[in-house]
């Protein structure tokens, strides 16, 4: 299963909306076929690993699949109806996919056709590389991960210097900008660091085939007060999403949705923004590039899963932006845990998880 595992994370920068799928078909302890879901609308794995398949099925073969295969219509056939036809009578699956469309009646379709169906094999590895998969479909949200590099006082601003982190630390977030589906940012870092907020890395790096996939750019603009033909985020042909509380209409020439939601007491509504992109754009990872704002926002929501933060050796001072409102207190029946903590030239990338 750990193999199947391995593979499905070769498609986390293209899968998306859908999960990161890989599977094998084993015979005794040979591998004789092995692929991974690699983007929406292609074919899934179990279906290419049997299409691979160079021997006729036996009652002996295995498929490990790490997810629950999908018994419904979308832009390809059923899963199940392959397998069934294939012939293959055991199968080993991580675990059910949450979709409700889905959700054990896959299986049950598999084990009315005379399949030896088993699931948990590996489950909590299977849970970790589709969190995001997961947190869509039982949250009614994304995936959401609040990102800043920050100095050793806490500044994410310098008045001396137009970065806070190294080369290496912005080279390192533009991987998390590369397996997120979109990025979202409040109206006043457009207005200061006139941000792209592309994906800036080649295809070499990312091992990936094709064209690189461009997060939706997402910016949070109440009072539509941004002039969107002097910010280069609002350039090119990725699709843009401006939240505000004045209007709803999509620009076609220029990729942008405006939509219109409720103004809170300090901003616009987090909650339904979430809501929103989870279920009209099929947002399954969010990277929030918060200024202090929006940071302290999320902070006193509660509405996020994971805070990266790049953590540089430099002093700023009172010269510099707080990451965050120190005068309130956060989290207050909830905690992070350390995920994991790396080395970067002289920054730390220190990374939690904001536990369930
Ligand atoms: N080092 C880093 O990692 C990093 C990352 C990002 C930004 N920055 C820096 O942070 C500075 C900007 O920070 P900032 O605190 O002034 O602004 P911000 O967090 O970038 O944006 C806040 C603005 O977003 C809009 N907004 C709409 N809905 C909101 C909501 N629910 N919650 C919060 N804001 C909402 C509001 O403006 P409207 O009323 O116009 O809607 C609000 O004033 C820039 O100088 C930038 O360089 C640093």
């Amino acid at each position: 299963m750990q193999n199947a595992i391995d593979l499905a994370i070769k498609g986390k920068y293209t899968t998306s909306p859908n999960p990161n799928v890989g599977c094998i078909i084993v015979e005794g302890n040979k591998i004789l076929s092995k692929s991974y879901h690699c983007k929406s609308g292609k074919d899934h794995a179990e279906v290419i690993a049997l299409k691979n398949l160079k021997k006729k099925v036996n009652k002996k073969m295995v498929m490990y699949i790490n997810l629950e295969p999908c018994c419904h219509t979308g832009k390809t056939g059923p899963c199940t109806k392959t397998i069934i036809d294939s012939g293959i009578k055991n199968i080993e699956i991580a675990m059910l996919d949450p979709n409700p469309v889905v959700k054990g009646k896959g299986v049950k379709e598999l084990r009315k056709n005379g399949i030896n169906v088993s699931i948990g094999l590996c489950k909590n590895e299977a849970i970790k590389i589709n969190e995001d998969f997961i947190t869509r479909h039982k949250k009614n949200r994304p995936y959401i991960v609040l990102k800043q590099a920050i100095s050793t006082d806490f500044r994410i601003t310098n008045p001396k210097s137009k970065w806070i982190s190294s080369n290496l630390s912005r080279e390192d977030s533009h991987f998390h900008r590369a397996e997120s589906c979109a990025i979202l940012i409040g109206s006043n870092t457009v207005r200061k660091d006139d941000p792209k907020l592309n994906v800036r890395l080649s295809k070499e790096k990312l091992l990936v085939s094709g064209s690189i996939r461009q997060p939706v750019k997402v910016i949070l603009d109440s009072r539509l007060t941004l002039n969107i033909n002097r910010y280069k985020v609002f350039g090119g042909k990725t699709k843009k999403i401006i939240f505000n509380s004045v209007k709803t209409k999509s620009d076609h020439k220029r990729n942008i949705d405006y939509i219109k939601v409720k103004k809170e007491k300090i901003g616009l509504d987090l909650n339904l923004i979430m809501k929103i992109l989870a279920n009209e754009y099929e947002i399954k990872r969010l990277l929030v590039e918060p200024g202090k704002e929006l940071f302290s926002n999320f902070l006193s929501k509660e509405i996020f899963d994971e805070i990266i933060y790049y953590k540089s050796p430099v002093f700023v001072g009172n010269s510099g932006l707080h990451n965050m409102n120190t005068e309130k207190s956060y989290l207050k029946n909830r905690f992070l845990i350390l995920d994991s903590v790396k080395i970067l030239s002289n920054d730390v990338k220190i990374r939690y998880k904001l536990k369930e």
